[in-house]
């Protein structure tokens, strides 16, 4: 059971000036809401300008999302679930803005893992394991601007939305996702957490796209191994041989051809 609250001051107090400067204080925490993700886009769609660099959390989400129309399960107090508006200045033109997001997401979280001695591994795209069971998932969803002054209309604003099961639930997980679902199982300080995850990931987002890659192929669950591939309409097994500098994977069919897998609508079983 955690005892600490999710709150604004002690998250703020473990940003970095860096950090802080992104965030600008619009940090909201819910006791309860479906889905912090669905919050910051209803947040958006009315008042597009002042909401950039918003932190929304949630202590409880009762239709918490996960990636290909899934959910996320988040039970009170057990973990945390927030969204970081994202407005991205520099690279408003990339095609490849969300999976980067989402792998530079996976090495921030891995890393404020690791500066409490956890060391959580990363399997593509957007799921944290801990001794073989899904810690963390990442959902990272583009959202339209109809700012006047960009024309045509474009991407540039991103709602990175971050689950990570703390401890496990008092009543356990549901039977579902049991074989899967696993936390940190930790009393560390989730405000902390927020914070230092905040802090990598506007770090790390200063690096190339190659050094952000190599730490994510440096702690890939998957490179190397046999995995299930799921696509809509069939599920094969494969090789996976590494991580493209796009963040796509490169597996080796039982035929031995070669294939390049976007993260659209595949996902991956550990075999
Ligand atoms: C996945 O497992 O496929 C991604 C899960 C992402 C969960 C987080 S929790 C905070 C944010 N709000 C949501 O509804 N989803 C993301």
């Amino acid at each position: 059971m955690i005892f600490e609250s999710l709150n604004k001051e002690a998250i703020l107090s473990n940003l970095s000036l860096e950090t802080k400067k992104h965030i600008c204080e619009n940090i909201v925490v819910y006791e309860t809401i479906d889905s912090t993700n669905e919050e910051a886009k209803r947040l958006l769609k009315k008042n597009q300008n002042t909401l950039f660099g918003a932190l929304l959390l949630a202590e409880h989400q009762s239709a918490g999302k996960g990636r290909l129309g899934r959910t996320f399960y988040s039970p009170k107090s057990s973990g945390i679930y927030f969204s970081f508006i994202y407005k991205n200045h520099t690279n408003a033109k990339n095609e490849n803005a969300p999976i980067t997001l989402t792998i530079a997401a996976a090495v921030a979280v891995r890393r404020a893992l690791q500066a409490f001695n956890i060391n959580a591994k990363i399997k593509w795209v957007n799921d944290l394991y801990l001794n073989e069971k899904k810690i963390c998932g990442i959902l990272t969803e583009g959202v339209f601007t109809n700012s006047k002054n960009i024309q045509p209309a474009q991407i540039d604003t991103y709602i990175i939305g971050i689950g990570v099961n703390v401890v496990e639930p008092s009543e356990g997980f549901p039977t579902e996702i049991k074989h899967i679902a696993g936390s940190i199982k930790s009393n560390i300080d989730r405000n902390v957490l927020v914070a230092y995850i905040l802090n990598n990931f506007l770090d790390i987002l200063k690096c190339s796209n190659s050094e952000i890659i190599d730490e994510y192929r440096e702690h890939s669950l998957v490179i190397n191994k046999v995995v299930c591939v799921i696509k809509p309409n069939e599920t094969y097994e494969a090789k996976v041989l590494s991580i493209t500098d796009k963040g796509y994977l490169l597996i080796e069919l039982q035929d031995g051809s070669i294939e390049e897998l976007l993260s659209g609508e595949v996902s991956l079983k550990l075999v």
